[in-house]
């Protein structure tokens, strides 16, 4: 088989914007984001969050759809192609990116199948939350354990991206997104049962500006990068196995429209339960895995909405992992001649073996968890200086870049015409071109700033 067909295409416009949506919607959504809005007290917080994905997030969603189709290439060999030289190394950042991110979130996304275990056999009957608390802690420093579970998880992965994009990546993203979004509806019908609903509206649209700080603009603006895989040349690479006559506009507006959707839901299956019960998370971050396996014990029906909870975690973390594996397997199949397989293997082993590090930095072994190369406050262990640097550096920067050289580098004639392939939409071409000429530039570069600057930490 030559390398050419080595590759592959979505078999259907449906199948680009699945799978892209289930790149988009992972562990972001549904761990990161209702963890964030409460520590940022919601309302005001939200909206900014919603200025951030239309202003920000949808025009480089289009830009890196853009550079993918027009060059049914790689990150690297579809920069290098329309750029040049100077540009393939945007493409390599991203390969570089996707790497070291898919290493630590395997290690997440791993957590979510034993505590998709425990939940089935019952396993946090009858404990308090400080208990269930301890017991994640003792978990997360449980070396074997780790391993074991980052291991799955990964496998799991390169079982899907083995099979290829039509055959792998789009047959389980077909199947698994419609199931994630039933789950979650379910879920949030029976989290309203509980009574926390107009509470948890309240909490998320009753915008109170007093409580905004430039902090919480910034991680509005920084998570809507994370959240809808921009800046590391997933949306690249998936772009370049779309059809020539999808709309880029309108795809981009279904994924960024879905990619939020779920996060609201997310918060709207969290908040109510958390509200109701009375519980004010101590420590936010852990809401997953200390707060709600405690209270699935205590609602109606919870023995089975606890796992169908965290069986939906692990759907949404798979469509994430497989995309974050395609960036790099694409580019060693496209620029290095591998045949998939071998490609799948390799790689996927290796950042296995590289996730080692994070996954025994919880606490697992101490030199690891207490290690701090960059000497921030977050960064302590090397799975939050990954972190750090994917959430703060790797994905802020590359943005930057992928919003600059379409913005200025690519000629309006290309933009203009790969912008009006297939049905039109709401979202103009002047009105694209200007976002992302200035307004996303701008709104990154900032961000850039003050993170170089003033020493700011997100993640
Ligand atoms: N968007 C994914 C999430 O929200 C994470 C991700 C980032 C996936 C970048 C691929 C590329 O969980």
């Amino acid at each position: 088989m030559s390398a050419g067909n080595e590759r592959g295409v979505w078999s259907s416009k449906m199948g680009f914007i699945l799978a892209a949506a289930g790149s988009a919607i992972g562990l972001g959504n549904i761990w990161k984001f209702p963890y964030i809005t409460y520590q940022n007290h919601g309302g005001a917080f939200v909206l900014v969050y919603l200025f951030g994905i239309a202003a920000i997030g949808m025009p480089i969603m289009v830009a890196e759809m853009m550079v993918g189709r027009r060059t049914q290439k790689n990150a690297v060999g579809a920069f290098r192609e329309l750029g040049g030289g100077k540009w393939k190394f945007v493409g390599a950042l991203g390969v570089i990116t996707g790497f070291i991110l898919l290493s630590y979130y395997s290690v997440v996304a791993g957590w979510t199948l034993e505590y998709f275990l425990k939940s089935v056999n019952g396993a946090f009957e009858g404990l308090t939350e400080s208990e269930v608390g301890a017991e994640f802690g003792a978990f997360v420093g449980d070396p074997f354990k780790q391993i074991f579970w980052h291991f799955i998880f990964m496998a799991l992965t390169v079982g899907v991206v083995i099979a290829g994009v039509a055959k792998g990546i789009e047959r389980v993203t077909k199947a698994l997104m419609p199931m994630l979004f039933i789950i979650m509806l379910i879920l949030v019908i029976q989290s309203f049962m509980t009574g926390g609903g107009g509470q948890a509206l309240h909490f998320l649209f009753r915008p109170s500006f007093s409580e905004l700080t430039v902090d919480s603009v910034l991680e509005a603006v920084g998570h809507s990068f994370f959240t809808l895989s921009l800046g590391m040349g997933a949306i690249v690479t998936y772009g370049s196995y779309m059809g020539k006559g999808d709309s880029l506009p309108k795809s981009a507006l279904v994924v960024c429209g879905l990619d939020t959707l779920i996060a609201l839901m997310a918060c709207l299956v969290i908040y109510p339960i958390i509200f109701s019960f009375n519980l004010v998370p101590t420590r936010s971050a852990g809401i997953l895995f200390t707060t709600l396996p405690v209270i699935f014990t205590k609602m109606p029906g919870g023995a089975l909405f606890g796992p169908l909870f965290f069986i939906l975690v692990a759907f949404a973390a798979l469509t994430s992992t497989i995309s974050l594996l395609e960036v790099v397997v694409a580019y060693f199949i496209d620029e290095l001649k591998w045949k998939r397989q071998q490609a799948t293997l390799i790689l996927g082993g290796a950042i296995f073996a590289i996730g080692i590090l994070p996954a025994l930095s919880n606490g697992a072994v101490a030199s690891l968890s207490t290690v701090n190369i960059l000497g921030k406050r977050s960064t302590g262990g090397i799975f939050n200086t990954f972190d750090y640097l994917v959430s703060n550096w790797m994905l802020t920067v590359g943005g930057l870049l992928i919003a600059i050289f379409v913005g200025w580098r690519l000629s309006q004639n290309l933009k203009d015409e790969e912008f009006h392939k297939g049905e039109q939409t709401i979202f103009h071409y002047k009105m694209w071109d200007f976002l992302l000429k200035f307004v996303a530039p701008l709104a990154v570069a900032l961000i850039v700033i003050a993170v170089i600057f003033l020493g700011k930490e997100f993640n």
